[in-house]
Formats: structure tokens, sequence, C-alpha cells
């Protein structure tokens, strides 16, 4: 029988490309949408898919999950949960918003899929574990320890997904990944950021002294990884699944700016509060049982990042909203 899958938060970045990787896997699946388009969202993102039958959008917020009649009890083959509010740096300002998506929408979810009794998969990040130190590695046991809003909150969605697994017997396990980069990106982050600026010739603002370490991870690569869960699920369980190495924040604008062969005008600004230097995770546990992370050479992933956004120029405007204007007018104007 055709898979039904429900995608929460393909508008977004990774959720997108997800969905895409689902849509060609499975070519007889029918993919349901839940997505409130925040300014993170947008159907461009689904561009491709999104005019055919097989996909059904609904603009609706997960925390209201529960109450869609056009979901009421469907059993799903698999639910994911991408939908989340996801930036660091607005989690300064914006903490409600990450707690009500982040949280109550994580639990909104998990209810809908026990009235389903659909499998759930979470994804979370590595920033529930806080910091890492020199030598130290995340293994899926290493005890929560998040810094910021955004990464507290995760951390508590994760809690609620592992105590409906022990209370309820909830078919539900949770993904960990690393920072993903690609197309896509809504380019507030790093990435896209700094490109959008490098293009103008501005300077660039690195926080701190810019030796703060992430492990980078293509999305493709990622929802490469993530779709082997697909058939066989995880319950009950967490996986780490990251990039295998981490690189300093002032190595990656380095590459970005030669593969966008412009000089890199860095201006060291006023550090994030509570910005973890490192995170290191240990993604063996996943490897173990789905085989090795296919994982592309940062070089080469950020040189297939650069040609998509300078194919898709318009992916730059979406900075122009207001409400983008005056998060980063927020965030930036004291800075330097
Ligand atoms: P994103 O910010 O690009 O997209 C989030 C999507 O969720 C958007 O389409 C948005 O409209 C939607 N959304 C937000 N609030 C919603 C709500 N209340 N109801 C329904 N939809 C809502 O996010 P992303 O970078 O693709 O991240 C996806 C998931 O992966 C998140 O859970 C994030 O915590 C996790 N993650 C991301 C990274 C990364 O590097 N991007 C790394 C680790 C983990
Ligand atoms: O580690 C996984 C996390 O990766 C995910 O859980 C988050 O959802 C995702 O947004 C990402 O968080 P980061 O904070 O690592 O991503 P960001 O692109 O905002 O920043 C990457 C690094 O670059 C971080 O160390 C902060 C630094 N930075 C970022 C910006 C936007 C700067 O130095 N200057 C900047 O202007």
């Amino acid at each position: 029988m055709a898979k039904r899958f429900l995608i929460c938060g393909a508008c977004g970045f990774i959720g997108s490309s997800f969905a895409k990787h689902l849509w060609l896997k499975y070519p007889d699946s029918e993919i349901t949408v839940v997505d409130v388009l925040t300014y993170a969202g947008s159907l461009d993102n689904l561009r491709e898919l999104h005019t055919e039958s097989r996909l059904q959008f609904l603009e609706a917020d997960i925390c209201d999950v529960g109450a869609l009649p056009k979901l009421e009890d469907i059993q799903f083959d698999l639910v994911v949960n991408f939908a989340a509010e996801t930036h660091v740096d607005r989690s300064l300002y914006y903490t409600s918003e990450f707690v009500r998506t982040n949280v109550l929408g994580t639990d909104s979810l998990l209810s809908f899929c026990r009235k389903t009794d659909s499998p759930m998969l979470q994804i979370s990040t590595d920033e529930v574990y806080g910091p890492a130190r020199e030598n130290e590695t995340f293994s899926e046991a290493a005890p929560l320890n998040p810094s910021s809003p955004y990464a507290a909150s995760k951390a508590s969605a994760d809690l609620l997904v592992l105590a409906a697994i022990k209370t309820f017997g909830q078919k539900a396990a949770i993904a960990r990944t690393s920072n993903n980069y690609g197309p896509r990106q809504f380019p507030e982050k790093l990435i896209p950021y700094f490109m959008y600026l490098a293009r103008q010739g501005k300077p660039l603002p690195v926080y701190g002294d810019g030796k703060q370490q992430r492990s980078w991870l293509y999305v493709d690569d990622f929802c490469s990884a993530l779709l082997r869960v697909v058939d066989d699920f995880p319950k009950g369980e967490i996986l780490n699944i990251g990039a295998a190495r981490e690189y300093a924040n002032l190595e990656v604008v380095r590459r970005l700016t030669a593969s966008l062969e412009c000089e890199a005008l860095v201006n060291h600004v006023a550090d994030r509060p509570a910005h973890d230097r490192c995170y290191r995770i240990d993604s063996r546990k996943f490897e173990q049982r789905y085989g090795a992370i296919d994982e592309r050479d940062l070089t080469d992933g950020l040189r297939q990042t650069v040609a998509w956004y300078q194919s898709h120029p318009e992916n730059f405007d979406r900075l122009r909203t207001q409400d983008a204007v005056s998060f980063r007018d927020k965030h930036y104007r004291n800075r330097t």
C-alpha cells in the first residue's frame, strides 16, 4: 500500500530538502505538509512539489494539529517534525515564541501521533548537549546542558518525547544533527548571510574571536542519511547524525569567501551571549545500524551552496521584509 507521510515544517530549510528526498524514494507515497509559514518558511522551497496531487499542503500551526479536520484519524506511516523556531540569535529576543512552537508544538504533535497511532520522528540538535571540551565527544547518553533559549527549548522538546516513550510506550524517536548548510537556508544564518554581505563588499560580523567550532553537514547528506530510518524506525531511540569534524568559524568564512572569489572583510564584533565554543557529537550509533553517513567535503559543499544562491538571488529578497530588517537592526546595530 502507498505510504502516507506527515512532514511538519517542510517549507523551511531542512524540511523542504527532506520532503524532496522522500518524494523521490517513495514515488507512490502521499505527503501532507503542515507549515504555518513563519518568516523562515516559504512555499517556494517546495516549488517542484506543491502543485502535485500527491502533496497536500496545510497552512497551519503544529500547536493546532490535533484540531485539523483534514488530518482527523489518519494513521501516518511516519510523522517527522522539522517545525521549529531555529535561529539562536532570535531566541535572545523572542523567547516565548521559541517555547510556544518548540515545546508546546512538540507536545501537541505527540498527542496527535498517540491518537492516530503514527510513529513520530523529532528533529533535534547537537546544541542540546551544550559545549564540548577539547577531546570531548557527546554520545546520545550525554546529559543535556543547553546554553541559549533556543537550545533549552529544543532540549525541553526532547524531554517531552522521551517522557511520552516511557509513559505511553509511544512510537517515537529523536534525531540530533549538527549545523546543516546548503540551498534554501533562510539568509539570516551564517553562510547565506555572509554571502549576501560579501557580494556587496560589506564587512562580515564575526562574533568574538571567530574560533568557535561547528560541524557542518550538507543538507542533502543529512537528508539521505535520515531517509534510512523510514523503513527501519528506531522506536524509542535517540540517534546523533552529525558531520564528522568541526571547523572554526573563521575557517568557514575563509573557504566561503574563496568560493565567492572575493576578499574576506572580517569585522570582529561583540560575541553572542552564551556562545558555545564547540559542538562535537558522536554518530557511531546511527552508523552501526544504518551505515556510514556519506558526507561531502566542506569546500565542495560550499561551492555547491554558493552556486545555488548565485542562481537564486531572489532568495536574498527575504531579508527585506520589515520583520527581517527589524531583527537585524536590533541585533547588529550596537555590536561593532
Ligand atoms: P527553518 O527555520 O529553516 O524552518 C522551520 C520551518 O518550520 C519553517 O518552514 C516555518 O514556517 C515552520 N514553522 C515554524 N513554526 C511553526 C509552527 N508553529 N507550526 C508550523 N510550522 C512552523 O528550520 P531548519 O533549519 O530547517 O530546521 C529544521 C529542524 O532541524 C528544527 O527542528 C531545528 O531545530 C533542527 N536543526 C536544524 C539545524 C540547522 O543547521 N539548520 C541543525 C540541527 C537541528
Ligand atoms: O548546531 C546546530 C544548530 O546550527 C541548529 O540547531 C540551529 O537551528 C542552526 O541555526 C545552527 O545554529 P548556529 O547558531 O550554529 O547557526 P548560525 O548560522 O546562526 O551561526 C553559525 C556560527 O556562526 C555560530 O558560531 C555563530 C556564528 N555567527 C553567526 C552569525 C549569524 C557569527 O559569527 N556572525 C553572525 O552574524
